[in-house]
C-alpha cells in the first residue's frame, strides 16, 4: 500500500503515457510482493509452529519457568502471570490467530540489531534479588528466570520482558519471535539498549531510609549516568541511538534530564517536558494488564448486564475533577458501576468480575493521562470509553483504536447527560463489532516470554525500529562537523541545551 501511495504523490511529475506504464509496473510488483509474503508465511512459519512444542529447548524454557523462584510475599501475582502466559504457547489456535493478525505488520520480516550493555546486575536482575554467578551479569535464561514482583509493580514490567527477549535472542533456535537480535559489536547495531529496570528501581528504592540523603533509586540513576557517559557508544552519538526504559511515570526522574537525547520507552508523556520526551522520538508501551485475560469469552451484549463500569480513585490531582463530575452525574444510574479505590490484591477478583460483566469500561484521566485500567478493559473485552484528551496510545501508527474504543472529549463528558446518552445510543450491533475487534487485538497487549509474533514485546521492537531512520538522520547531522575544531561546532553546543531535536 505504501508503495502505491508514494507513487501517487509523484503523479504530477510524470506524463500520462509513462504513468500508465508506471502504474502497471507497480501493480505487478505489488502482486509479486504479495505472492512472496504469502509463500513465506505458509512456509517456514508453518514449520516453526509444528516444531515448537517438541523442541528440546522449548521444554527447558518451559521447565525453567515452572521452577521460577517466587520471591517473598508480594510476588505471587507476577509469577503466576508468567505461568499463565506460558501455558497458551502450545495453544495452536491462539498461535495461528495471532499470526493472521500480524501478516500485514511485517512479523518476522525485519531484524532489529541491538547492542546491550553488560550493566552490573544491580541495575537489572539484581533488583529482582537474583545473585550474580561469577562474572556473568546475566542469568542463563535457559535455566533461570528470576521472578518479577507482582501486584502493581507488574504493570510497568516492560523492562523485564524486553531484556529477557534480547537475552533469549542469543540462544540458537529459541522458540520465540525473531524481531530482535543481540549483537556484540556496537558498530553493527541499530540501537544501543540500556538494561536498567528503572520502574522497579523506583517502586522498590525511592523511599529515603533514615540517615540517608539520597534514595537508592537516586544513587542508581547517578551511577547509570556516570556509566553511560563514559562509554564509547554514548560518546560517539551523545546517546541519540540509545534506548532507555522509563515506563513508570516517576522512574528516571533525575537521569532523564541528562539522558534526554536517547529514545525512551514510556507509558505517557504526562510528567515530561516536551523537549525531553515527545511522540517523534519516544515509544509508548502498553501497561501489563493486572486482570487476567478472558479466555473463551462467550458473553454477549445481553449477558453483560452492567452498562458502564468504573473503578478508581476519585479525588486526584490535575485531571481528577472530571471523575468527580462524572461520579455525581452517574451515581443514580442503576446499570452503572462507579466505585472508588485502586485495584489491590483481593480487588483484582472483584474488578475481573465487574469488567467481564460490563459492556463499557470507563477510562478517565487520573494524575497521569494513561493507566493500566485501559489494558485491563481490553483484556476483559469490555469496550473502553476513553475520557483523556492527552492520552498517548501504544502502536497507534498501526492500530485504529476507534474500532474498539469509544472516545469522548473531556469538555463533552462533563456536559449534563452527554456521556450516558451517548453510551446508551450505541447499538447492540456496534457494540458487538467492537467486542469482536477487542478479541482480535488483545494479543497485541500481551507480554510473553518467550515472546510471540505480534505480541507487545514484538510490537515495541517494531515501534523502535520505526524510530531508527530518524535516529540515524540525527546522528549523521550531528557528525557533520565532527572533524572541525569543537569551538565552531553548533550542534555540540546544543547538547547541553535541550531546546529541540531538529
Ligand atoms: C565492528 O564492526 C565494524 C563495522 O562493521 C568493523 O569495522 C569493526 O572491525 C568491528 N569490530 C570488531 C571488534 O569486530
Amino acid at each position: 500500500m505504501t508503495m502505491v501511495e508514494r507513487h501517487l504523490d509523484s503523479f504530477k511529475l510524470v506524463s500520462k503515457k509513462s504513468l500508465i506504464f508506471f502504474f502497471s509496473m507497480t501493480s505487478i510488483m505489488f502482486l509479486m510482493s504479495w505472492f512472496f509474503v504469502l509463500r513465506s508465511s505458509s512456509g517456514p512459519n508453518f514449520i516453526d509452529h509444528k516444531l515448537l512444542p517438541s523442541s528440546k529447548l522449548f521444554s527447558t524454557l518451559e521447565d525453567s519457568m515452572f521452577h521460577t523462584k517466587i520471591p517473598n510475599g508480594e510476588s505471587s501475582f507476577g509469577n503466576r502471570a508468567i505461568l499463565v502466559d506460558n501455558e497458551d504457547v502450545e495453544d495452536e489456535s491462539e498461535a495461528s490467530k495471532s499470526n493472521e493478525n500480524t501478516k500485514c505488520s511485517d512479523g518476522n520480516d525485519f531484524l532489529l540489531k541491538v547492542f546491550m550493555y553488560d550493566l552490573p546486575s544491580e541495575f537489572h536482575f539484581g533488583l529482582l534479588d537474583w545473585k550474580q554467578d561469577g562474572k556473568n551479569v546475566w542469568p542463563n535464561v535457559r535455566t533461570t528466570i528470576p521472578g518479577y514482583p507482582g501486584g502493581l509493580n507488574l504493570q510497568h514490567s516492560i523492562e523485564f520482558w524486553l531484556t529477557l527477549d534480547i537475552l533469549a535472542s542469543e540462544i540458537p533456535n529459541a522458540p520465540k519471535a525473531k524481531t530482535v537480535i543481540r549483537v556484540q559489536n556496537s558498530s553493527e547495531a541499530d540501537i544501543i539498549f540500556v538494561p536498567f529496570f528503572s520502574s522497579l528501581s523506583y517502586n522498590r528504592n525511592s523511599k529515603p531510609r533514615p540517615h540517608e540523603k539520597k534514595t537508592r533509586n537516586m544513587i542508581l540513576q547517578e551511577k547509570l549516568v556516570k556509566y553511560l557517559t563514559s562509554q564509547e557508544e554514548w560518546k560517539r552519538s551523545k546517546g541519540k541511538d540509545h534506548l532507555i526504559m522509563a515506563h513508570h511515570p516517576n522512574s528516571m526522574s533525575d537521569a532523564r534530564m541528562k539522558l534526554w537525547p536517547a529514545t525512551f520507552i514510556l507509558s505517557d508523556f504526562g510528567r515530561y517536558p516536551s523537549n525531553i520526551a515527545n511522540v517523534e522520538k519516544d515509544v509508548i508501551a502498553p501497561y501489563k494488564h493486572l486482570i487476567p485475560s478472558y479466555v473463551n469469552d462467550d458473553s454477549s451484549f445481553e449477558s453483560r448486564t452492567t452498562l458502564l463500569y468504573f473503578q478508581g480513585a476519585i479525588y486526584r490531582k490535575d485531571g481528577g475533577y472530571v471523575r468527580q463530575e462524572l461520579y455525581y452525574s452517574l451515581k443514580d444510574e442503576t446499570d452503572v458501576h462507579f466505585s472508588f479505590g485502586s485495584i489491590q490484591k483481593d480487588g483484582i477478583k472483584k474488578a475481573t468480575e465487574g469488567m467481564r460483566s460490563s459492556k463499557f469500561c470507563l477510562n478517565i484521566a487520573g494524575d497521569t493521562p494513561s493507566s493500566n485500567r485501559l489494558f485491563d478493559a481490553i483484556a476483559s473485552h469490555c469496550v473502553p470509553v476513553i475520557i483523556s484528551d492527552e492520552i498517548e496510545l501504544p502502536f497507534e501508527d498501526v492500530l485504529d483504536y476507534s474500532e474498539f474504543c469509544v472516545f469522548v472529549r473531556t469538555s463533552d463528558a462533563v456536559k449534563e447527560n452527554y456521556l450516558i446518552n451517548f453510551i446508551r445510543s450505541i447499538s447492540k450491533e456496534d457494540w458487538t463489532k467492537m467486542w469482536k475487534k477487542l478479541k482480535e487485538v488483545e494479543h497485541i497487549f500481551e507480554y510473553n516470554f518467550p515472546s510471540k509474533d505480534g505480541d507487545a514485546v514484538q510490537m515495541i521492537w517494531q515501534a523502535v525500529s520505526h524510530k531508527v531512520p530518524a535516529m540515524k538522520l540525527k546522528l549523521n547531522r550531528f557528525r557533520r562537523y565532527s572533524k572541525s575544531p569543537p569551538s565552531i561546532d553548533k550542534d555540540l553546543k546544543s547538547i547541553n541545551l535541550p531546546k529541540s531535536f531538529w
